[in-house]
């Protein structure tokens, strides 16, 4: 191979990045196993009002070619009863992120190697100083993690075929996770307990549903019998990670009206990660947009659809069709390609794309800015007073 050319290594190179590899991942795996007292994985809450607070989370992957900074810094809060939608082109950190909350990136490669994912934990009680305590997710043992995943979070995913084991029936799936939240209920109880969950999930004929296997059932219904495994051990925070792409318009409407509606009725928080700008209109409250690995800004659903400030924020959402969009226009596209996660720029990672550059745009990442408590973005055009003077 080529050393000299900077799309490819060297042998030497190679066998570098490779011994290194070796070293973070056995290091990271080594702490997951490692004995600790509680206090090593306990932090305090800002703001017990949030069930998550993820402050400047980093996780990485160990690649063949380099370290993937796939979350770089991600710092935003999921407050308790809203829904806070994920945006952002398809590789910038959404899913990474959300697999970083349940411990489920994937290991050795993939670690979290810095930051603090503070999840607000009814067990732990209070500091000294008054603080809520907080068990820090990045930090907790594996076996730990078992306590809280499934249970106080869970997580809804984009295919339901891949989560539901065909060889059995959907009754006797959604009864093995109910005896594992509640193992001291009678199989009498838990049956009942999931038909109960398979009629709030708007299963007409849950008895039915019950005694079928998952290849009986259409992709939305599956997608239901996912959402009432994801509420057996009624959740805190419920993931849904693109949970409506694999199935058609009008069952996308009916499984978001639903989450909608189970968020107002269990109130739990939700993370919603999607692609598609309308589905975050209309259920989101917080909106937090990610571009390569950061996020470049965060606000209400007002202030990001009303007042968006990121050009790349701004470029969403003229690429976006309109019913008002004249059919024989193009769609807006934003131009060039986001930067390889291997080797980024020292600058805003948004810069080769950007058709807002100013002089300050060649110096480092742009710190964020806050615009208003709720509104913030990372971009040289502001300042703490709104718009920057060039
Ligand atoms: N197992 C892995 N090994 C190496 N790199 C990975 C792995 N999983 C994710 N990545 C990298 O991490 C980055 C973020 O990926 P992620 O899946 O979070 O993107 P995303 O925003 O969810 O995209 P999409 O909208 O397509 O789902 C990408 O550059 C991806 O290539
Ligand atoms: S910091 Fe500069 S390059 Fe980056 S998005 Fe803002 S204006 Fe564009
Ligand atoms: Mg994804």
């Amino acid at each position: 191979m080529a050393k000299k050319n900077g799309n490819y290594l060297s042998i030497k190179e190679s066998r570098k990045i490779i011994s290194y590899n070796i070293k973070q991942m056995k290091y990271y795996e080594s702490l997951k196993k490692k004995k600790m007292d509680v206090s090593e994985y306990t932090s305090v809450m800002n703001d017990e009002n949030n069930i998550i607070e993820i402050d400047n989370l980093q996780t990485h992957f160990f690649t063949d070619s380099g370290t993937v900074k796939s979350v770089n810094g991600v710092s935003f809060n999921i407050p308790k009863n809203k829904i806070i939608g994920v945006v952002g082109e398809s590789g910038c950190g959404k899913s990474v992120t959300s697999l970083s909350i349940m411990q489920l990136v994937q290991a050795p490669q993939g670690q979290v190697v810095g930051g603090e994912i503070r999840f607000n934990s009814d067990y732990l009680g209070y500091s000294e100083d008054g603080k809520k305590k907080a068990y820090n997710i990045a930090k907790m043992p594996t076996k730990e993690m078992f306590n809280v995943r499934g249970k106080d979070i869970t997580m809804i995913f984009q295919e339901p075929m891949t989560s539901l084991n065909p060889v059995f029936t959907i009754g006797y799936q959604l009864d093995e996770v109910m005896f594992i939240h509640y193992p001291e209920m009678s199989k009498e109880d838990v049956k009942a307990h999931t038909i109960e969950m398979l009629n709030l999930v708007g299963i007409s004929m849950p008895e039915r549903v019950y005694a079928s296997y998952p290849h009986e059932l259409s992709g939305g219904m599956r997608q239901r019998v996912m959402i009432a495994m994801a509420l057996a051990g009624d959740p805190k925070l419920i993931i849904a990670d693109e949970p409506t792409t694999a199935l058609d318009v009008t069952i996308q409407a009916q499984i978001l009206e639903l989450l909608k509606d189970i968020q107002k009725k269990t109130g739990c928080a939700i993370m919603l990660i999607t692609h598609d700008l309308g589905v975050i209109a209309e259920m989101a409250d917080e909106v937090v947009v990610m571009y390569a690995g950061k996020i470049i800004e965060k606000g209400t659903v007002t202030e990001i659809f009303k007042h968006p400030k990121h050009p790349y924020t701004i470029g969403l959402q003229k690429s976006k069709p309109l019913i008002t969009s004249d059919a024989n226009e193009p769609l807006y596209s934003i131009p060039g390609q986001v930067p390889n996660p291997i080797n980024l720029p020292n600058t805003c990672f948004f810069k080769n794309r950007c058709n807002k550059c100013i002089n300050k745009c060649n110096g480092n990442y742009p710190s964020e800015v806050k615009l208003s408590n709720t509104h913030y973005v990372s971009c040289y055009l502001y300042d703490e007073k709104g718009e920057a003077d060039e």
